[in-house]
């Protein structure tokens, strides 16, 4: 499975990739309002400096012409750069027109196998099924990952499964077991998936029992 950072802060993205773990990076207008740090473009430009894995950039246009003008743009930035683009009427048909360009796309905001399976009719590169969004009204967002899998294995259809909205490292196994090829992650959900207690007890444990030794062998 491969690990995708969800966020547009630079340091956090420094730092997963210094761990040499890091495959690609989705951004969306929200967290590009949390990050701040220059036009939405100087920071895709920078996270494209990083990561030569996949960049999504979303767009906010609602209308094809401008849906279409902005993903363009977007692909100019970066070869890695992926357009992402709502799951919406419109949605598709700059999808499919992107496709027909070989501009590759992220759909977003997918919340049901339908709207999954139309995605990846009109071509639609990565498919992000948000799962902690549906979790938090009480549906299993992961029955739906694992749905789309199955349908997408049985149909044979190219598009790869992005489980999105994770907000736990079982959303990142779970998404994994249920055939999601990609997991897109916070960085404080990828700092959870490192941490374990009986590690840091392993840990402090191992540190104590040296220094005695070392207090040992100087008596
Ligand atoms: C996916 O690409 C989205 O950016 C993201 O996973 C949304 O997560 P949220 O539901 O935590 O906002």
């Amino acid at each position: 499975m491969k690990l995708f950072l969800d966020t547009a802060v630079i340091d956090e993205i420094r730092i997963v990739h210094s761990w040499g773990v890091l495959d690609g990076v989705t951004t969306n207008p929200s967290l590009f309002a949390k990050a701040g740090g220059g036009t939405y473009e100087e920071v895709l430009e920078e996270i494209c400096t990083i990561t030569s894995g996949p960049v999504s950039a979303e767009v906010v246009a609602t209308d094809l012409e401008g849906m279409l003008s902005e993903g363009r743009k977007f692909a100019k930035l970066a070869p890695n750069i992926v357009v992402k683009v709502p799951m919406t009427e419109t949605g598709l048909s700059a999808i499919s027109a992107f496709a027909e360009e070989g501009i590759k796309t992220n759909c977003t905001l997918i919340f049901s196998t339908a709207q999954g399976l139309l995605a990846a009719k009109a071509g639609a590169t990565y498919l992000s099924p948000f799962v902690g969004r549906l979790d938090d009204i009480a549906q299993d967002g992961m029955d739906m990952v694992r749905e789309l899998a199955a349908l997408l294995m049985v149909q044979e259809m190219d598009a790869e499964i992005i489980v999105a909205s994770t907000r736990s490292p079982r959303h990142v196994v779970d998404g994994a077991l249920a055939g999601a090829t990609v997991a897109t992650v916070p960085f404080k959900v990828v700092q959870q998936m490192v941490k374990h207690p009986l590690t840091d007890k392993g840990i402090a444990q191992f540190e104590a029992d040296w220094a005695k030794a070392q207090a040992e062998l100087v008596k």
